[in-house]
């Protein structure tokens, strides 16, 4: 968790972040596990090159300001396009602290959403980012701390922000991380429990909750979660067994509970990207890696962090009304070869 004792408030972060070259110490993440997570608790503090190359990171995927759409403009569309508008809605965005969460988010404000909770584990940066919103668009935001591996804390922070805009319509699950070169025959298992307690029971956990609401509200829904292509496709040449099993869950979870929900109008569809470029993919380690990517994919590129912010507006807005349990692949064609 960051320390947030020298900044008095998310604008001060926000001035701070906007966007300094160089991180301070009260950007310091330190990461800490309860006893039932693991055995001995662990405080993890980046160097100082890790930290500079993570403030890059952060400013790139944080950089892009987004604009409000007017109420005045949506009166004057046609049918199509104000069926994609999301005016009165709200949305929890978990990972909404950076990368394709926060596109995404910005993404939704830039269709009229009417407020954004924001859920991550970071929490100055998640506030940075709820502000920077705002700031931005002028949709009411709400950052919330929560680590998705915790079901007793997700069930509280969705009552949060349920309890704070009274109503969810529309949920993007994009909290995940990343492991890979990892050979399958020596894999730790704490790496690998901790991976799938993220990206797949991390997801499960919020569905429930958001799901359980949407029932209750008798109100129609709409959940987004992000997997990937690695759910349908092994990628090369990294190893990385458990990612990949964990999105193919992410996927069938997906459709599990839209074929359950169907009946109450709550709409369940997964985005499954190929390689994006965010803070996730910038480790150095992987640059030798990414020109192999680049080859693979018959659009010779990575996709911007932008890239999946129009198709989670479809999702989310009603203009995808009879559309539930489907695997949407944005990838430049890298699973077509
Ligand atoms: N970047 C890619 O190439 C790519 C490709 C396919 C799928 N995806 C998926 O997209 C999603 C977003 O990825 P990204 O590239 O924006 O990564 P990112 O690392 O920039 O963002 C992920 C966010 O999730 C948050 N998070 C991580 N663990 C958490 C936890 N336990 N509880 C709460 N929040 C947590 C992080 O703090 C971060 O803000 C992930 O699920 C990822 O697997 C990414």
């Amino acid at each position: 968790m960051f320390s947030m004792k020298t900044l008095s408030s998310a604008t001060r972060a926000s001035k701070a972040l906007s966007f300094a070259p160089r991180m301070t110490t009260s950007f310091v993440p330190r990461r800490t596990f309860s006893a039932s997570q693991c055995a001995k608790k662990d405080i993890h503090l980046p160097t100082h090159e890790v930290l500079e190359e993570h403030a890059r990171g952060i400013s790139k995927d944080l950089s892009r300001e987004a604009s409000a759409l007017e109420k005045e403009v949506v009166s004057q569309l046609p049918t199509t396009m104000k069926n994609l508008s999301l005016g009165g809605k709200i949305a929890l965005i978990t990972g909404g602290a950076r990368g394709l969460g926060y596109n995404m988010a910005q993404g939704l404000a830039e269709a009229g959403i009417k407020g954004i909770a924001i859920l991550d584990f970071q929490e100055a940066l998640g506030m940075v980012s709820a502000e920077k919103l705002k700031a931005d668009t002028g949709v009411a935001t709400k950052f919330i701390r929560v680590d998705v591996r915790d079901a007793a804390g997700v069930a509280d922070a969705v009552a949060a922000a349920h309890d704070h805009f009274g109503k969810l319509d529309v949920v993007i699950n994009a909290a995940g991380i990343a492991d890979s070169n990892l050979p399958a025959e020596t894999y730790p298992d704490e790496k690998f429990r901790n991976l799938v307690n993220i990206n797949l029971n991390g997801t499960f956990f919020v569905c429930r909750e958001v799901g359980k609401r949407m029932i209750e509200a008798r109100q129609p829904g709409s959940i987004i979660n992000i997997a990937s292509m690695s759910g349908s496709i092994v990628n090369y040449p990294q190893q990385q067994s458990c990612y990949n099993a964990s999105k193919a869950g992410v996927i069938q979870l997906t459709k599990s509970l839209a074929a359950e929900w169907a009946k109450y109008n709550v709409r369940v569809n997964s985005i499954s990207p190929g390689y994006m470029d965010t803070e996730l993919n910038r480790d150095p380690k992987l640059e030798s890696q990414k020109v192999i990517w680049k080859e693979r994919t018959p659009m010779g590129r990575l996709g911007d962090v932008t890239e999946l912010n129009t198709l989670a507006v479809f999702l989310a807005s009603d203009g995808s009304s009879f559309m539930t349990g489907s695997d949407l692949i944005i990838d430049g064609g890298y699973t077509l070869w």
